[in-house]
């Protein structure tokens, strides 16, 4: 059975959508319940097969989850200790944030290997040096990680470079270590500090996330709560390049600029027109926007990776030419060849992409090589003249739930095909 996306491109796009929840956040959150001793109630939920991975990952440590009124309720009540074995871990790499909580809450964890999307070598290394920092002996031998944390004691970490899992998996591994951990050089995203706002509601004593050094108070155990995930960033800037891309008028509900600044200094600078009234983004575009010359991705708060490809989709039909320098992820251009299909012209040198802005795509069949490549796949469908099909849409849906009914709602000719 394959399922593929076919879309006849040539549509603005207008409407409001609500944005979705973040699936970034999400996940570390999910991993959070670990630490937990009680009930969770999440007042929302999205859809995406990667979310559901991270449950049932839950379910083997005893945690339950049910979708209960639009959210979702978390039983952590008889949460226990287990192996997480290759089979869960292969599927979503954010299986290892798992593994910070259960060294927390048990002082030991095996886990194997993480999986997730083919964009670089994508290590643990800074994972597993920080857990050794907190006293962590670490053992890897057949493909699993086994941890043993009779020795963990709070004290300072400092990371090589702002990985984003292993910030998140180290505050989780602090908060019920006895002492204050004060962790430096550690990512600034927004879901860290959505991860650390969730942790003190729980009854942790966590500060300064989203800045550059976490200082963690450890306390005893945690309670259940109530909690809203924070909207997705990176959804909504793929849904705000595609209006830019195709032209038209959208507004979304739940944005945030402060999370989001890079992208609206890049859209404004393509000549898009913007207005923010609180928590509503209008994005106006018509005809063919300026290329921007010069775009790299970075750490929060500049120009995030997980938006590379789809504003690759974009400057491939601006007036001029761009260089997107990828700094994040070594293997981050899956998406050119497939976009070159279409009639972009773009080429590679090492982290450099050069793209010479065409007048227009065409319609060809195209395969998503990741979860971003596959959003800016389907940007340049809607864009592009005549059929495309986007071909492993699995990779799209780890990270949009339904993102043909979405694009439909702004008048997208957009539909998913399941063929036997
Ligand atoms: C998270 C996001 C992902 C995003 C990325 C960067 C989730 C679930 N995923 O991934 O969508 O693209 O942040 O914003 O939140 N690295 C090492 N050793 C390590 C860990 C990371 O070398 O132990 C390298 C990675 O290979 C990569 C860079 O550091 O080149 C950034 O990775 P990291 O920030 O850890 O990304 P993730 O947490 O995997």
């Amino acid at each position: 059975m394959e399922t593929k996306l076919v879309l006849t491109g040539g549509q603005k796009l207008a409407g409001l959508l609500d944005i979705d929840a973040s699936k970034n956040a999400f996940l570390p959150i999910l991993a959070a319940c670990v630490l937990c001793d009680g009930e969770i109630f999440f007042e929302n939920y999205v859809n995406l097969t990667d979310i559901f991975c991270m449950r049932e990952i839950l379910s083997t440590l005893n945690i339950d989850s049910q979708l209960l009124d639009g959210g979702l309720y978390v039983n952590a009540k008889n949460v226990k200790n287990n192996k997480i074995t290759h089979d869960m871990t292969m599927k979503i790499r954010a299986s290892i944030f798992i593994l910070g909580a259960l060294l927390s809450r048990f002082r030991s964890a095996v886990i194997a290997y993480p999986g997730g999307c083919n964009i670089g070598s994508r290590p643990i290394d800074l994972h597993i040096k920080g857990l050794k920092g907190l006293g962590v002996r670490v053992v890897e031998r057949h493909g699993y990680i086994y941890c043993h944390g009779e020795n963990m004691k709070a004290g300072d970490v400092v990371l090589d470079f702002p990985s984003v899992g292993a910030t998140e998996s180290l505050v989780m591994c602090a908060t019920l270590l006895k002492g204050r951990t004060v962790l430096k050089n550690v990512a600034k995203e927004p879901e860290i500090v959505n991860l650390q706002d969730f942790l003190n509601k729980m009854g942790a004593k966590i500060s300064g996330a989203g800045s550059d050094t976490i200082v963690i108070e450890g306390v005893e155990k945690l309670h259940g709560t109530q909690f809203k995930v924070m909207a997705d960033r990176i959804w909504a800037g793929t849904f705000l390049l595609a209006t830019a891309t195709c032209g038209g008028d959208l507004t979304l509900k739940g944005f945030k600029l402060q999370d989001n600044e890079s992208l609206i200094s890049l859209l404004s600078q393509s000549a898009c027109k913007i207005d923010i009234d609180g928590d509503m983004i209008r994005l106006r575009a018509n005809g063919r926007l300026r290329a921007v010359p010069e775009i790299q991705t970075l750490p929060f708060p500049y120009f995030p990776t997980d938006l590379q490809s789809q504003m690759m989709a974009l400057q491939t039909v601006c007036d001029g030419g761009c260089i997107l320098q990828e700094n994040v992820f070594e293997n981050r251009f899956g998406v050119v060849p497939e976009l070159c299909k279409m009639g972009a012209k773009i080429s590679v040198k090492g982290r450099s992409a050069y793209v010479q802005g065409v007048e227009r795509l065409y319609g060809a069949h195209v395969f998503a090589t990741d979860l971003r490549a596959g959003a800016a796949l389907v940007i340049a469908g809607l864009k592009a003249e005549g059929y495309t099909t986007v071909h492993n849409v699995h990779y799209i849906d780890r990270g949009y739930d339904r993102i043909e009914e979405k694009f439909k709602i702004l008048g997208g000719n957009i539909k998913r095909v399941v063929e036997e």
